[in-house]
């Protein structure tokens, strides 16, 4: 995939975070120099820990909507609170992560003439009346609810994107990214998967929001990088938007019985309101990303749950062990 007589250097903006961190580790494997970028709102030193010695990796701590000044071969920009309970924290943080932060790195990508990956999301196809949602789809995305920061941010971030290729010839890559699970999500975000993991393990109730018959299709986060570097650096040439997520859907309760039955939990499913602009149904088609890309998701949710379980298995009991020394 890499040609290795030239060491390329890779900017990975979000590097601290659940898949920043994947990224990094896959690019230093893979061996490129990583310089990860990170202001630490959601992510964290203990998943890039393993990196540090590592001379390939190198960790700044900076926040991109400041600009700036180093010299990079590729971009890849994950930079941004992913999940609700953390982008509405600080909504205008979260506007300004993805608008100012996009408008600096397609700067610095324009300047280095790096190529440039952006992460952007589903949620730019909102409550979709389309389904599975193919690229083409344009969304229906309430631009004033209290997802707007986020689902408004990327969608405007894509629309950056785009003008900086037409305009200044920036090499662009844009990945729409679909619910992608896996160690290292963050415990408390407040994500179904996460979710429903922790409250299975700590015995407490599932909580399923409305009739829990929405659905979602769960890509794990190995098949998720995979897209993202054959995007990157595949022979394609395609500015994208991409679809990248596992197509195959399930409904809340399938979930949460998935959860319970691998946890051996005897936590109960319970019932609350639905939250606002929850969308019903999400699912990708992903027959851009199968015919360009040759990319597929591989690894099944029976098998990334237990990968996910054991993870954060083994969060808990580091917690418990602290509390008792
Ligand atoms: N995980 C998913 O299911 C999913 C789905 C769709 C899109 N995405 C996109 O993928 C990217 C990564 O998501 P994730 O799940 O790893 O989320 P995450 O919250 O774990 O990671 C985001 C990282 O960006 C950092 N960050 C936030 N604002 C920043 C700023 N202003 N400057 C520098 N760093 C900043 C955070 O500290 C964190 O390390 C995001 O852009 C997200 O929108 C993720």
């Amino acid at each position: 995939m890499k040609n290795y007589s030239i060491r390329q250097r890779v900017l990975v903006t979000g590097g601290a975070g659940f898949l920043g961190s994947h990224l990094c580790e896959r690019l230093v494997v893979e061996g490129y120099d990583v310089l990860c970028v990170d202001n630490f709102f959601t992510g964290a030193r203990d998943n890039i820990a393993h990196l540090l010695g590592n001379p390939r990796f190198e960790l700044l701590r900076h926040d991109i909507t400041f600009p700036l000044h180093v010299e990079v071969d590729q971009i890849f920009n994950l930079a941004c609170p992913a999940s609700p309970i953390h982008y509405q924290f600080d909504p205008v943080q979260t506007i300004k992560t993805s608008v100012i932060g996009a408008i600096n790195m397609l700067g610095l990508a324009k300047r280095t003439k790096a190529r440039i990956l952006h992460t952007s999301t589903s949620e730019v196809y909102g409550d979709p009346q389309v389904h599975p949602q193919p690229e083409s789809y344009w969304g229906h995305v309430n631009p004033i609810g209290l997802r707007s920061c986020y689902d408004e941010g990327k969608r405007c971030a894509e629309t950056l994107f785009f003008d900086y290729h037409r305009q200044h010839t920036v090499d662009i890559r844009v990945v729409r990214i679909f619910n992608t699970y896996g160690p290292r999500m963050h415990p408390n975000d407040g994500r179904v998967v996460s979710n429903f993991i922790m409250q299975a393990l700590q015995g407490n109730d599932i909580t399923l929001y409305g009739d829990g018959m929405q659905t979602r299709s769960f890509c794990y986060v190995d098949d998720l990088i995979d897209g993202l570097m054959r995007m990157m650096y595949g022979p394609h040439g395609l500015p994208g938007p991409i679809n990248i997520g596992n197509p195959h859907e399930f409904t809340m309760v399938d979930l949460a019985r998935a959860v319970l039955a691998q946890t051996d939990s005897r936590s109960q499913m319970v019932f609350q309101p639905l939250p606002s602009d929850d969308p019903r149904q999400r699912q990708p088609d992903i027959s851009k990303a199968v015919e360009y890309l040759g990319w597929g998701p591989k690894i099944q949710l029976t098998e990334g749950l237990r990968r996910t379980i054991e993870y954060f298995r083994s969060q808990i009991s580091q917690v418990d062990s602290a509390r008792r020394q």
